[in-house]
């Protein structure tokens, strides 16, 4: 079994040296994952330089902590939105696409599960997350009163070629596109719709979204009442269709041109859902790999790359942790 060196979505961040390189399992530095030479493809600040001048341990480790809850809102007796009071800061790290935290509702950091940021406001400190609740840690955080606990920022909750980041995070717009009004497609079935709220929320000015919006397990008054919220909404940059995406894979309503355009038209594709819908999607809409973001599904717990829950193997035998590494090899 070997580690693939993908780069981590951590490196070069303020989370960076992580426990691993403590461990010597750094998935990226040849000299913090215990060979003797240099011969890394990493271009940014040494991170075995790094670690050393921090006497040899991890740097800004993500601390759990108790939030205030705001306010709770109910769109079925399963499906909530909450917003919690965090400080500025946190809230600008959870701005960027993909971001999420662990959160609980028990004092117990077992109960601790991955949710998608879904709305940061930076003026108020608030940050906003749909919640389904499917068992004991999601019912939980419905049960916890006055407070919740969280740890985070993470990064890692999208993945794909189509994801390019600047420095803050921010989606990077393929420059052959910048001078045609981009337009970007969000295919998202039930809370996989929270992280593209996240993105529309700082759609950048120019860009127009489609959205195809698969309600299951969520309801059309929290969608309506989320993207209400959005500027690009309010604008009319934003188009949206509620269907089963089962019918996303009949062609004849796109060749109808009753929900989406065809996909050379769009700069960005996110599929926001299940991996069936990932891979079958993106297989019959022929969506090239250098358009694609797609949801990271695979299990979260520490988020560090410590536990190993979410591994993925690939016909080689080769690992990659998902919570870390940006890309895998399957897609
Ligand atoms: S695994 Fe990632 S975050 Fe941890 S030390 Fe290596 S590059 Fe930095
Ligand atoms: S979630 Fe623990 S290693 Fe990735």
């Amino acid at each position: 079994m070997k580690y693939n060196n993908c780069i981590c979505i951590d490196a070069g961040t303020p989370n960076c040296p992580c426990p691993l390189a403590e461990t010597g399992d750094c998935l990226v530095c040849s000299r913090l994952n215990g060979r003797d030479k240099c011969d890394c493809s990493w271009c940014g600040l040494c991170i075995y330089n790094e670690f050393m001048q921090n006497d040899r341990r991890s740097a800004g480790r993500r601390e759990r902590f108790e939030a205030p809850v705001l306010s709770r809102r109910w769109y079925s007796s399963d499906l909530m939105t909450i917003k919690i009071k965090v400080d500025r800061g946190f809230t600008l790290a959870g701005a960027g696409p993909g971001s999420f935290v662990f959160l609980s509702g028990s004092a117990e950091p077992f109960f601790d599960t991955p949710v998608s940021i879904m709305r940061t406001d930076t003026k108020e400190g608030t940050m906003t997350f749909a919640v389904k609740m499917i068992s004991a840690k999601t019912k939980a955080i419905a049960q916890a009163e006055d407070k919740v606990y969280i740890r985070g920022v993470y990064r890692n909750g999208l993945l794909g070629e189509g994801l390019r980041q600047d420095a803050k995070g921010a989606p990077l717009q393929d420059e052959k596109f910048s001078a045609f009004s981009p337009r970007w497609l969000f295919i998202t079935k039930g809370v996989g719709f929270a992280p593209a709220v996240n993105i529309i929320d700082r759609l950048p000015e120019e860009v127009s979204a489609d959205m195809v919006i698969d309600t299951e397990k969520i309801t059309e008054e929290m969608i309506s009442d989320s993207l209400s919220r959005c500027e690009a909404a309010r604008e009319g940059r934003v188009k949206m269709d509620i269907m089963p995406l089962s019918r996303l894979l009949d062609r004849q309503d796109i060749e109808a041109g009753k929900c989406i355009r065809e996909i050379e038209e769009y700069e960005k594709v996110f599929i926001l859902a299940s991996d069936h819908y990932i891979h079958t999607l993106s297989a019959e809409l022929n969506v090239p790999a250098g358009k694609l973001v797609y949801a990271n599904n695979f299990h979260m717990c520490c988020g560090e790359g410590v536990c190993g829950a979410c591994c993925h193997v690939d016909e080689n035998g080769n690992v990659s942790k998902m919570c870390k590494c940006r890309r895998r090899k399957d897609l």
